[in-house]
């Protein structure tokens, strides 16, 4: 029986998941530990989008594997780790009096979004495209 670790696409979802996990945690621990909760957001978001989001998207895949082949779980794996990749980074450094950043969270916002929406299309697809 196919396991979601067997599944190298929920695996990989897994993998990026427990990274951006521990770099989130590192950040919660360094906003606690300094004193600057300025870039909480960013924090949640990382965690929200880069683990919950992530892990989630990898549960589906590994519990669906006819929906995990071709080249749609690899183009929303893409969307959303490059989202949570820039947005972390551009909406903390905004958040802590950069406003330049603001178009760079703006796009990864995006990205994550055209992410949720690949995964609506998958669900809604009658089969898996190759
Ligand atoms: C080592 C683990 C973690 C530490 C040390 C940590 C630490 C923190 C700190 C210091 C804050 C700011 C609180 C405030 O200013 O009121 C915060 C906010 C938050 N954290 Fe974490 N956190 C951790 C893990 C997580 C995880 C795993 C998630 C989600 C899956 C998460 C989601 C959030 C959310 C949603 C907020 C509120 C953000 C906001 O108020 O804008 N955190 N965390």
């Amino acid at each position: 029986m196919e396991t979601i670790v067997s599944n190298p696409i929920s695996l990989l979802y897994f993998r990026t998941a427990a990274v951006l996990l521990i770099v989130g945690m590192f950040y919660g621990i360094y906003m606690s530990a300094s004193g600057n909760h300025a870039a909480a957001a960013a924090h949640a978001h990382l965690n929200l989008i880069g683990f919950v989001v992530m892990a989630v998207y990898g549960i589906f895949f590994g519990l669906n594997p006819d929906r995990s082949t071709g080249r749609l779980p690899k183009i929303l794996w893409a969307l959303n780790t490059i989202a949570a990749v820039v947005m972390f980074p551009s909406l903390a450094l905004l958040l802590n009096g950069h406003p330049s950043f603001e178009p760079l969270v703006a796009a990864a916002s995006f990205l994550a979004l055209g992410g949720a929406i690949l995964f609506a299309v998958v669900l809604f697809m009658p089969k898996a495209t190759a």
